[in-house]
């Protein structure tokens, strides 16, 4: 265990990774991409109900962070990278209501038992493996109260993505699968799953600088119309899963 989430720590201090974060992913505000859009609207939908405490692990450059602090009345980000959380310094300084930024490690969480209403944390389980999870999830449900919100993402991995569509889709399942019984084993409930397509923004038109609205609009329609059938016909490649505090 020690060795892999070593290296991840690692890998987030050099200062050259921090600096490309969001321009490399587009999750910088004037350039962004369906992916990032997507998560924040199903992120806002999910954590609508939960107004209260929520606590972001790994929280990197606050691209979620300056996003949806304005849900919560309390908004706590931890991250192990001191250059991260500068940089999520920087992006949220403009904010009325800043977030909280803390340098701790996910495996160690500064908090009191049962304070938090939701607990975020993105782009970080896929590098996990599962004794990492394990101690994860115990973490978690330290922190959150009973009914609190865990809400992760599931990502494929570029392996997976050379795969023909057929055998990504049972992957992605047997992966969405084998999160839902950990959960569950771990006393975690309602688990549910929002799925997102993405790549499409690859073809927009590379004349158009800001492309948010129409991202928003494509993301709004697969929504609407893709969503379901796109996990079905395999054509999801990832998405957002939340379950409560058992
Ligand atoms: C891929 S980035 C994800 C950042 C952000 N969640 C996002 O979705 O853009 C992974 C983050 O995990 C942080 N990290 C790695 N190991 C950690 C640990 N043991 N505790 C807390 N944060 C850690 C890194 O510093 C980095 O900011």
């Amino acid at each position: 265990m020690e060795k892999h989430i070593g290296k991840l720590k690692i890998f987030y201090q050099d200062p050259k990774v921090v600096e490309n974060y969001e321009r490399k992913r587009k999750f910088k505000d004037d350039d962004v991409s369906l992916l990032h859009v997507s998560e924040i609207e199903g992120l806002k939908n999910i954590v609508n109900e939960a107004k209260g405490h929520i606590l972001e692990i790994a929280v990197g450059t606050g691209r979620i962070a300056r996003n949806l602090q304005s849900n919560a009345s309390i908004y706590l980000g931890i991250d192990f990278s001191l250059p991260m959380l500068f940089e999520a310094r920087k992006t949220t300084d403009t904010l009325t209501r800043k977030p909280f930024l803390v340098r701790a490690d996910a495996f160690c969480l500064p908090a009191k038992r049962e304070s938090f209403d939701a607990v975020i944390c993105f782009r970080f389980f896929h590098h996990l493996e599962k004794c990492d999870r394990d101690a994860l999830y115990n973490q978690i449900r330290d922190v959150l109260k009973k009914n609190g919100l865990l809400v992760f993402d599931l990502r494929q991995n570029s392996a997976h993505r050379k795969k023909a569509l057929s055998e990504r889709k049972k992957l992605l399942l047997s992966k969405l699968n084998e999160y839902f019984k950990e959960l569950s084993d771990h006393g975690f409930k309602d688990m549910k799953f929002l799925g997102n397509r993405y790549g499409l923004d690859k073809f927009f038109p590379k004349f158009l600088k800001n492309r948010r609205l129409l991202v928003k609009a494509i993301r709004l329609l697969e929504m609407k119309y893709f969503n379901r059938f796109g996990f079905l016909q395999g054509l999801c490649r990832g998405g957002i899963i939340f379950c409560k505090k058992g």
